[in-house]
């Protein structure tokens, strides 16, 4: 990866945000099925024949980073059920201005890849992981929890650094469950970040009735332990605390209690070349047929700024929770 990379034209939206951060679904496709994502039984998945090849990705991010997109983030669904991920994740961590390629994944296929990603270029994960028990990993995510358990210490021994956790904060579900969390992530060095729940698709919604605001939370820790503001590496909207004297970092994730669009700074590409302007709204701006039309860089270069200028101030995931019909699946959060 090449630091300081020179750019002239850089990405600025309507609203006077530089754009350094694309977020990019490789597959809409999931081995869970997590009760605020996807829901139980869904097939209804993209075409393959839908999806950018390795090729096209390559050369949408290669034109974001000619102007000023510095961070990349692999995502899904889950992104290691596309088929030669490392071999995509290389081609992106070799593009000149790319300094930050993540992986945001649920970990079960992670025990096997975790080296070979690290190989490639990706320096760091965000795994989801909402409780350590097996039974309740079963009935929130439908998955076993073993597996993830193994990937995150494969992600660990494989020197990906650093490993966040992800935490849907539901009440009554998992709630009760922040101080073994908490435990286990001062134990393995892990980062974790609690979430609130997003009105994102008839799931996301349904999940709503658990919402969490996260002050809550937070109080709740303030009362135990010494909270110092912290920062940590990454470009997304946590805000990080860091707890005295166990060298754990703690974010908080608060799209509905207190959102963050005013600083937001990404984009996301979905597996069929959607470039989706807001997780919370439904502007969007297709580049599959452009890119499959043999248009020019200089026209692609054009077309994501068209994009760009579509992108609005804020999710209304308040005012309009119904806004948003497509899964989490699909943007990849
Ligand atoms: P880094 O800070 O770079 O590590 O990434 P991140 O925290 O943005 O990535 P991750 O995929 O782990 O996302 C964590 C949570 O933040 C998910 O629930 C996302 O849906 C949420 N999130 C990320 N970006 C946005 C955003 O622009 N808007 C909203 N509302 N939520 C977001
Ligand atoms: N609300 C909040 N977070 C969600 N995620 C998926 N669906 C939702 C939702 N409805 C989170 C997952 C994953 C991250 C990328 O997005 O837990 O860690
Ligand atoms: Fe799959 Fe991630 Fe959605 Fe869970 S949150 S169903 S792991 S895509």
């Amino acid at each position: 990866m090449r630091m300081c990379h020179q750019v002239k034209n850089r990405l600025i939206d309507p609203f006077a945000r530089a754009i350094e951060y694309v977020r990019l679904s490789v597959t809409d496709k999931c081995d869970l099925r997590c009760l605020y994502c996807l829901p139980k039984g869904y097939k209804d998945f993209e075409e393959p024949a839908d999806w950018l090849t390795f090729e096209e990705i390559e050369r949408v991010i290669g034109a974001f980073a000619g102007m000023g997109v510095r961070r990349v983030r692999i995502t899904g669904g889950e992104p290691l059920l596309r088929r030669g991920l490392p071999e995509l994740a290389a081609r992106l961590s070799a593009l000149p201005g790319i300094e930050d390629l993540s992986l945001s994944t649920n970990a079960t296929q992670l025990q096997k890849h975790a080296a070979t990603l690290k190989e490639a270029g990706i320096s760091r994960v965000n795994v989801s992981l909402d409780t350590l028990s097996p039974t309740r990993f079963k009935e929130i995510c439908g998955g076993r929890l073993d597996k993830v358990i193994a990937g995150l210490m494969a992600a660990k021994d494989a020197g990906l650094h650093p490993i966040k956790i992800n935490m849907v904060v539901m009440r009554g579900i998992n709630d009760d469950e922040v101080d073994d969390m908490l435990a286990f992530c001062i134990e393995h060095g892990f980062t974790l970040r609690f979430i609130e729940t997003m009105p994102v698709g008839e799931t996301g919604r349904q999940a709503g009735n658990r919402y969490v605001a996260l002050q809550e939370i937070r109080s709740r820790l303030a009362v135990k332990y010494e909270l110092i503001p912290g920062i940590m590496p990454g470009g997304g909207p946590a805000q990080y605390v860091r707890v005295a004297g166990a060298g754990l970092h703690i974010g908080f994730i608060t799209p509905m209690s207190r959102h963050f669009c005013a600083t937001c700074n990404r984009v996301r590409l979905s597996p069929d070349g959607t470039l989706y302007l807001c997780l919370g709204q439904n502007h969007k701006f297709e580049l599959r047929p452009l890119l499959r039309q043999g248009i020019s860089d200089e026209e692609l270069a054009t077309a994501i700024r068209q994009a760009i200028a579509l992108k609005p101030e804020r999710h209304e995931f308040r005012e309009k929770p119904g806004q948003v019909v497509r899964f989490m699946s699909m943007t990849g959060g």
